[in-house]
């Protein structure tokens, strides 16, 4: 017994030994140089990625067995993985909980954190992320790069941050206890010359940073479902087809993972038609993925099944017919756009009264002239 309480004693050392390894550099300490991506980190979901901060994520982990229980905060492995209890945090028992004292949980998924991400390894149930432990030596993909007076800059084994592999750590897939996958990105990306990187950090105007002008910088606020998805709609083509006694519309995903990945999120494609002053509204078409068990939807813990998937997927031209016969010198206007939070799941996770849960945003907007 003896044996086995000093065993799990120095278990314990080592794995909180590690954490202390592991203490990532504060964001703020780059905003000095780094200004304009600190901005625009700053106000990104990375930054947003905790309880107190993120009213949606907050709603579902109230629910959730692992908070009734005090167990465990299994979701900082994603959502604080700076913590500097990070390990206490996956510890069932441990009852290590996001705290809004806490800085270094409140940090989300920093800057430090993510830039020394060294590589991924794949596991059923999600990714893991490898870090360095080298503390203030953050991997970049500058062609040439001066020296920071501040960090050292790793710039060998950087494919992973160009390659958008850095991101799959964390976005490639979850995995509930009943096997089924609760939020999956397609990782197989089948298109050349895009990838998680490129698509969701592009090339903005303003410089790298203040010491060295450069004209570009990467994008940091995440283009995404809440913030900048205007970046976003190029890879997503709308047409409207008028054939005799009804028309289509064509939404045609040129993304390379589904058009919504969170199993929450509802889309919806609204069309009217105008005719001299008069517009009639046709029927909303829904793309949902919804998750449940014994036929009815549920909890991603307590899902076993897909019930119903009507969301477009990577790389598809979906087709949506409208039985209204079209005539010359009508117009088609068509929005897609969707609801965060599913309408229908508003009043179990208490956010009908949540401005982000219950507002629609329009992702695209298009006028059609026949
Ligand atoms: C340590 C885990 C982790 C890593 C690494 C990571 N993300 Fe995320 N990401 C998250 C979490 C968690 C959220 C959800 C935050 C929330 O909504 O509370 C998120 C949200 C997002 C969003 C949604 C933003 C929005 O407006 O809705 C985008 C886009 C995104 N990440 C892109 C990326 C890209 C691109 C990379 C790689 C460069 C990346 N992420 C790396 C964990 C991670
Ligand atoms: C394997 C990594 C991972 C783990 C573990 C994880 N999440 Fe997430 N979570 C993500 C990513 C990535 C996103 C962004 C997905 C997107 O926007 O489609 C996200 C987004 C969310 C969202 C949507 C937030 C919003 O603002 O719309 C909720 C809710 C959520 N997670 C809840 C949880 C809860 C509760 C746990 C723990 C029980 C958890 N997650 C554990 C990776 C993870
Ligand atoms: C005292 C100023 C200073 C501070 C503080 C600072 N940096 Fe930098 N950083 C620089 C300079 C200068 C460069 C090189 C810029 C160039 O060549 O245009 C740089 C480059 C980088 C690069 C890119 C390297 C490459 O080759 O692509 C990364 C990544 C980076 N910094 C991350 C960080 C992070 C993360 C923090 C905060 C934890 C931080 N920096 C804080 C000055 C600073
Ligand atoms: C060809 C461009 C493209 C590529 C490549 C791409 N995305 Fe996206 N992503 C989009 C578009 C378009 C959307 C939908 C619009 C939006 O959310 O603003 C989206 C949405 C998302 C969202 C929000 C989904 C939700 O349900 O809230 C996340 C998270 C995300 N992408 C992560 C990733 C990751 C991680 C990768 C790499 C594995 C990736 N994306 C690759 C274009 C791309
Ligand atoms: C979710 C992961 C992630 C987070 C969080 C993140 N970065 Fe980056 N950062 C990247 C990736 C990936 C690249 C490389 C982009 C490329 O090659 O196109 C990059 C590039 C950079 C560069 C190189 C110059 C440039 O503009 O391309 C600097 C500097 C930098 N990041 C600093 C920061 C700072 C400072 C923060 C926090 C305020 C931060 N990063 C947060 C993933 C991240």
């Amino acid at each position: 017994m003896k044996l086995l309480l000093g065993l799990s004693l120095l278990f314990y050392t080592w794995l909180f030994a590690n954490d202390m390894t592991r203490t990532y550099a504060p964001s703020e300490d780059c905003k000095a140089c780094h200004t304009q991506i600190y901005d625009e980190f700053s106000a990104s979901m990375h930054a947003h990625s905790t309880p107190q901060k993120d009213v949606i994520h907050n709603a579902v982990w109230e629910k959730h067995p692992q908070n009734t229980k005090q167990e465990r905060y299994g979701c900082g492995k994603c959502h604080t993985p700076a913590a500097d209890n990070l390990n206490a945090m996956k510890t069932p028992g441990q009852k290590a909980m996001p705290d809004m004292n806490n800085a270094t949980h409140q940090a989300g998924i920093s800057c430090a954190y993510c830039h020394r991400i060294k590589s991924i390894e794949h596991h059923p149930v999600h990714n893991t992320n490898i870090m360095t432990h080298t503390q203030k030596n953050y991997f970049g993909t500058l062609e040439e790069h001066m020296e920071s007076p501040y960090h050292g800059i790793v710039s060998e084994g950087n494919e992973h941050m160009k390659n958008g592999n850095v991101c799959i750590g964390c976005h490639s897939h979850k995995m509930n206890k009943h096997g089924l996958n609760v939020c999956s990105t397609n990782i197989d990306n089948s298109m050349d010359d895009a990838n998680c990187v490129s698509c969701h950090m592009p090339k903005v105007q303003g410089s790298v940073s203040n010491l060295h002008k450069r004209e570009k910088h990467t994008f940091h606020g995440f283009a995404g479902s809440h913030f900048h998805s205007d970046m976003l709609s190029k890879y997503v083509n709308i047409s409207v087809l008028r054939e005799i006694s009804d028309f289509i519309v064509n939404i045609d995903n040129q993304t390379s993972h589904a058009l919504l990945l969170h199993p929450l999120r509802t889309a919806v494609l609204k069309v009217s038609v105008t005719r001299d002053a008069n517009t009639t509204h046709l029927q909303d078409e829904i793309f949902v993925r919804i998750i449940g068990k014994d036929g009815k939807p549920a909890m991603p813990w307590a899902a076993d099944k897909t019930l119903k998937d009507t969301m477009i997927q990577a790389n598809e031209k979906r087709s949506v017919s409208y039985d209204f016969k079209l005539m010359q010198g009508d117009r088609v206007d068509v929005v897609l756009g969707w609801f965060l939070v599913n309408p229908k799941a508003l009043k179990t996770l208490k956010l009908e009264n949540e401005k982000v849960a219950t507002e629609f945003t329009v992702f695209k907007k298009e006028s059609f002239q026949f």
